[in-house]
């Protein structure tokens, strides 16, 4: 537990001197803790961070995320040294995806390409066509012929978001995000009822019921984009909370709040993403894992779907 401000900037302190000796860099998503957000030399959404990882002369990376992303740079990356704060921290969205599962639910259509989210295992993304990310999805799928038939997964709401933005069908695999799966239009419209002029923004792992009343849909990236940008004063946000540090931290003069959930659903905080602490990652740094180590025949295929989806993006 951090116990004061003296000891948080002593944690600071001991992660700067690390990452020069060790000549490391620091990769946070926006759903991080604030004092992880702080100590990260690169802050973004999947794939500005899967961008971050793959340009980067550091020989260490530091991935302060989920699994599924420190194991994208450990793709991307085979010669350097990856660590994660705590490697417990996994993607239930990705766990939803077995990949006995996927490979007969691949089976069971022949000759349909397969795109699937970035929120998946090596071992999914080993069995795909091309990796695409929510900043990226919809531009992927528009390259595809209109006559191939798609898979995509392992996200239903963004694939049916995606399907009803381009008026094209795919085969969707049902998984979906307990955090953004359990935001409802009736219990968000009474807090847009009270604020009226405010804007209601979303991130498309939200349901068809939430995203077809949002004034603005986007990855977490182009959110904070969007709310740097628009004239709005007053933003409603749908997805997790800790994009609302960085929200206030570009735009202060603006009131950000953020979209109340289903009381029945379990969460609306990213709990996986939170696992990421201060004192983990100077320990992880220190100890040097826990490392995250793929099989190299994996990797070698999972890495072909990577690099299509950044060609494509
Ligand atoms: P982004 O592509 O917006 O970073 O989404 C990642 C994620 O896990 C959202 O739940
Ligand atoms: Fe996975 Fe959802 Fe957490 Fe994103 S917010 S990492 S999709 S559980």
């Amino acid at each position: 537990m951090i116990s004061s401000d003296a000891s948080v900037e002593a944690l600071h302190e001991r992660v700067r001197q690390l990452k020069k000796e060790m000549n490391a860099i620091i990769l946070a998503h926006y759903y991080t803790l604030p004092e992880i957000q702080q100590a990260a030399d690169v802050v973004g959404d999947s794939l500005a961070l899967a961008r971050a990882a793959e340009g980067t002369g550091a020989d260490v990376i530091v991935f302060a995320g989920v699994y599924f992303m420190a194991e994208t740079a450990a793709i991307l990356n085979p010669g350097k040294l990856v660590l994660m704060p705590d490697n417990r921290a996994g993607c239930p969205l990705a766990d939803s995806c077995p990949p006995e599962t996927f490979r007969a639910f691949k089976a069971e259509h022949p000759g349909a390409l397969v795109i699937t989210y970035i929120n998946s295992s090596v071992e999914i993304k080993a069995e795909s066509d091309i990796v695409c990310t929510s900043s990226n999805a919809e531009k992927i799928v528009s390259q595809i012929p209109e006559d191939r038939e798609i898979i995509f997964g392992p996200d239903r709401n963004l694939g049916s978001y995606v399907m009803k933005k381009l008026g094209r069908e795919m085969i969707l695999w049902q998984g979906c995000c307990y955090v953004h799966d359990a935001y409802r239009w009736e219990i968000i419209r009474e807090t847009i009822e009270k604020h009226p002029g405010a804007k209601f923004i979303a991130h498309p792992e939200c349901r068809e019921e939430v995203l077809c009343r949002s004034d603005f849909v986007g990855s977490t990236g182009a959110l904070l984009d969007y709310s740097e940008k628009t004239d709005a004063q007053v933003m409603i946000v749908a997805t997790e909370p800790g994009i609302l540090y960085e929200m206030e931290r570009r735009s202060p003069e603006k009131t950000f709040l953020p979209a109340p959930k289903d009381p029945f659903s379990p969460s609306s905080v990213c709990t996986q993403m939170k696992q990421n602490t201060l004192e983990k990652l100077c320990e992880c740094m220190e100890r040097r894992e826990p490392r995250i180590f793929v099989d190299e025949a994996l990797r070698e295929n999972a890495l072909k779907p990577i690099r299509r989806m950044l060609e494509m993006s």
